[in-house]
C-alpha cells in the first residue's frame, strides 16, 4: 500500500507538523508494520510550495524547515497521483481546515482523519463552538468578532471592550479563530490588553475569539473511529506557566502529562462521553483529541476545543493516550489507515 505522508504546510503550527510526521514515518516503517506501507513523504513548505523526492526526506531527518524561496511556484506533484490512501499530518490553518481534505476528495484517494466538513468545523473555533452550543455542550461565555468589523466603525472597540468588562471579565483569552498550539492566543488581565491581543489575533486571522478565563483543571480525551468511535482514557496536563501557551507545549519540562488523570469514574465517564458527542458534533472520523476545562470546585466540566489532526509525537497526548488504553503507536497508526480505506 502507497501512503502519501503529507506535513509541513502553509500554517503557524508548521514545524509541529514535522515533528509529527518524523514520528509517524518512523512507526510506519518499521515492527508490525515493516514491509506492509510504502511511505512517500510529501512535504509543503512555509509558502505553500509541495516538495517530493529527496527534500521531505531531508527535513524528516533534519527536523528543521526548508527556507521557502520567492521564485517558487506552487505545482502538483506527479507522483502524488500514485497513492493508495493519503496521511495528512498538517495542522492548523491550509491543512486541518478542510483545505487539504478538499483537494484529496477531488483527487478521489482515501484519507486518514475527517473529511471537508468535520475538518472546517472542528478547526474554525466559532463553527465549533456553535456546532457544540447546538449539541448542548456546556462551554466558557465567549464573544467574537471580525477584523472587518473592528476597523468599519470607530465606535465598535470601545463597545466591544465594554462588552467585555461587562461579560467576560478578565482574565479573558483572545485568539484567532483558525489556529493551533495556542499560536496568536493572549491571555488578557485588564482592560488596556485587549487592543494588543486583538492586533495580534487579528495578524492570523479575521475571525476572534475572546472567551471567559476560567481556572480549571485541563483534561483531555482521544477519540479512534468512524460510525462506532471509541474514546480512550483521560490525560491531565499540568504546566508551570500562565497558561498552556506554545513554550509549555513544545519545550521540554515545561509541561507533564499525566495519564491517566487523577478524577472520579463519574467525571471520567462524563468526559469520555462529552468527547463522543462533539466528535459527532463536527461530523469528525478516524480521529480527534477533545480537550476539555474540569472546574473541581463545581464539579463542571466544559468543552475546550475538538483537534481532527492532533499532535502526534511519540510524546503527545493522542498517541499517549492510545497506548494506555492498550493501543500502541504502531498499531494505531495501522488501525488509521485501515479506517481511511474503510
Ligand atoms: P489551541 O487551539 O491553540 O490549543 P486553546 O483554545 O486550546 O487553543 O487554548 C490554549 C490554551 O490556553 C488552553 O490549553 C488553556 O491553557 C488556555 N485557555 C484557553 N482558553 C481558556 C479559557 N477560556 N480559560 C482558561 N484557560 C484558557
Ligand atoms: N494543534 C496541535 C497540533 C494539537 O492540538 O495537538
Ligand atoms: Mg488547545
Amino acid at each position: 500500500v502507497q501512503v502519501g505522508l503529507l506535513f509541513g504546510g502553509n500554517s503557524g503550527e508548521h514545524e509541529v507538523s514535522i515533528t509529527s510526521a518524523r514520528a509517524i514515518i518512523k512507526a510506519l516503517t518499521c515492527g508490525s508494520n515493516m514491509n506492509k506501507y510504502d511511505v512517500k513523504p510529501f512535504y509543503i513548505q512555509k509558502n505553500g510550495v509541495w516538495q517530493t523526492g529527496e527534500i521531505p526526506q531531508q527535513v524528516l531527518d533534519s527536523g528543521f524547515a526548508l527556507q521557502s524561496q520567492s521564485s517558487q511556484v506552487w505545482n502538483f506533484p506527479s507522483t502524488a497521483s500514485d497513492m493508495d490512501v493519503w496521511f495528512p499530518v498538517v495542522h492548523g490553518p491550509n491543512g486541518e481546515d478542510g483545505t487539504i481534505q478538499g483537494l484529496l476528495t477531488l483527487m478521489q484517494v482515501p484519507f486518514v482523519g475527517s473529511g471537508v466538513l468535520g475538518s472546517a468545523v472542528g478547526m474554525d473555533k466559532i463553527a465549533m463552538k456553535t456546532a457544540f452550543a447546538q449539541a448542548g455542550l456546556p462551554q466558557v461565555k465567549y464573544m467574537t468578532i471580525t477584523q472587518s468589523n473592528i476597523g468599519s466603525n470607530p465606535c465598535i472597540l470601545p463597545k466591544l471592550y465594554d462588552d467585555i468588562d461587562k461579560n467576560l471579565g478578565y482574565p479573558c483569552f483572545v485568539k484567532p479563530a483558525n489556529l493551533g498550539s495556542s499560536v496568536g492566543i493572549t491571555k488578557v488581565y485588564e482592560r488596556q490588553g485587549l487592543k494588543p491581543a486583538l492586533n495580534k489575533a487579528a495578524s492570523y486571522n479575521h475571525r476572534i475569539i475572546i472567551e471567559a478565563g476560567v481556572i480549571a483543571r485541563e483534561l483531555e480525551c482521544a477519540i479512534l473511529g468512524n460510525a462506532n468511535p471509541r474514546a480512550s482514557v483521560i490525560g491531565e496536563i499540568n504546566y508551570n506557566s500562565e497558561f498552556y501557551d506554545y513554550e509549555a507545549k513544545y519545550t521540554y519540562g515545561h509541561s507533564q502529562l499525566i495519564i491517566p488523570a487523577k478524577i472520579d469514574d463519574i467525571i471520567n465517564q462524563k468526559v469520555q462521553k462529552m468527547a463522543l458527542q462533539a466528535f459527532a458534533a463536527v461530523n469528525a472520523l478516524g480521529l480527534s483529541r477533545v480537550d476539555f476545562f474540569y472546574l473541581e470546585d463545581t464539579k463542571d466540566i466544559l468543552i475546550n476545543e475538538i483537534n481532527t489532526l492532533p499532535g502526534f509525537s511519540p510524546f503527545s497526548m493522542y498517541p499517549q493516550l492510545w497506548a494506555h488504553s492498550g493501543v500502541a503507536f504502531p498499531e494505531l497508526l495501522d488501525i488509521l489507515i485501515q479506517l481511511a480505506l474503510e
